[in-house]
């Protein structure tokens, strides 16, 4: 992966963080006003009303370019807030929506961290459906409705540690992978889980760009049971609506305890398999990316150092560098998973 240095990072505009945060305290308590008044049929749709107000105004005026079909209306009226513990949130500082918006890889639109945000005006998230082929008893091309409508979406306040030793804090929206896996019933044989970005040419300049690296579509895979993970999340929002095209929309993985480039955006198929699948990054460069790319501070990049990062956003006053931990200081919830492998080799 091309390292830039951060110069394309802009102070931020508007620090929605602070404001975010009482939101969510608003909407935590709307969750319990909403739960209390359970016990009194009257007062429910007042609280869930109030809540839904607070999620709605959560996002940011004019976030993207790409609003979502009609069907979305009402999706994040309902989410239920992050917990306010750990493994599903942290409180440590947000990272402003700014600079998780305008910060991004997402190579099939350039790679510039700006580009993303840039140059994927023209990319199209309606129409959406999701292959899911292999070894599963219900394979099928699902629309995203159809994907999205049994699951409640629920929010995850997530350290994303990227290979380039640079971090942030994100809430996303979104649901579990595993209860996504479970309804499509994979069979004994089903060891690993591939999934695919999709492929817009027309809208996707890194896609079309003589220049370009990778062999297109971008392809992720995880072992079963990482995939299984209570951590491994599907994401279909973040601060509060849907995902800007940037980040992923409109559906994106998120793996916290491995380096980003696990977590593939905008997915337009999961195929289950025996065998380890091939992957982006690992195909293109096997020496410097693994296939496991779990967060490792005592496993060096071979050209840069992986014991410290940058939290974004830095600022002329303040680097930010704070030390990398292991698993991303997921270990209790992931560790087990590698008992019986070498992180130094596997990684
Ligand atoms: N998914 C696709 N399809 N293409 C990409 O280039 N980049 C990965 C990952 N998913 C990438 C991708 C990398 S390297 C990182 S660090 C994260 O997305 C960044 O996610 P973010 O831009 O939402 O912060």
């Amino acid at each position: 992966m091309l390292i830039k240095k951060p110069a394309d990072i802009q102070p931020s505009e508007i620090t929605p963080e602070s404001v975010y945060r009482r939101r969510r305290e608003f909407m935590r308590d709307g969750a319990m006003l909403a739960a209390g008044a359970m016990l009194s049929p009257l007062a429910a749709p007042v609280a869930l009303a109030q809540q839904g107000d607070a999620l709605k105004a959560a996002a940011p005026a004019g976030l993207t370019r790409t609003p979502p079909a009609p069907w979305w209306e009402g999706k994040f009226e309902h989410v239920q807030p992050a917990p306010s513990e750990e493994p599903f949130y942290t409180n440590e500082s947000l990272t402003p929506y700014e600079d998780v918006t305008r910060y991004n890889n997402f190579y099939e639109f350039g790679m510039d961290k700006s580009d993303p945000h840039n140059r994927s005006g023209e990319f199209r998230t309606e129409p959406w459906s999701v292959e899911i082929s292999g070894e599963v008893g219900k394979p099928g091309t699902y629309h995203l409705e159809d994907i999205l409508k049994p699951h409640d979406l629920e929010e995850r306040v997530y350290r994303l540690r990227c290979v380039e030793a640079w971090s942030m804090v994100i809430p996303w929206i979104g649901f579990p992978l595993a209860d996504l896996i479970k309804r499509f019933e994979p069979t004994s044989r089903a060891r690993y889980v591939e999934f695919e970005t999709a492929i817009q040419r027309d809208a996707m300049p890194g896609v079309r760009s003589r220049f370009s690296i990778i062999d297109w579509p971008y392809r992720e895979g995880l072992r079963i049971d990482e995939a299984m993970n209570e951590l491994a999340f599907l994401a279909v929002g973040l601060y509060g609506s849907y995902l800007p095209a940037q980040n992923g929309a409109p559906i994106r993985l998120v793996v916290p305890w491995k380096y980003g480039f696990k977590s593939i955006k905008s997915i337009v198929r999961m195929n289950f398999r025996e065998t380890q699948p091939n992957t982006s990054w690992n195909d293109l460069q096997p020496n410097e990316y693994g296939f496991y790319a779990n967060v490792n501070p005592a496993v060096h990049h071979p050209r840069w150092r992986q014991d410290t990062e940058r939290r974004l956003p830095q600022t002329l006053f303040s680097r930010q560098v704070i030390p990398t931990r292991l698993f991303n200081g997921y270990g209790e919830q992931v560790a087990h998973l590698y008992k019986d492998l070498d992180l130094a080799r596997h990684y």
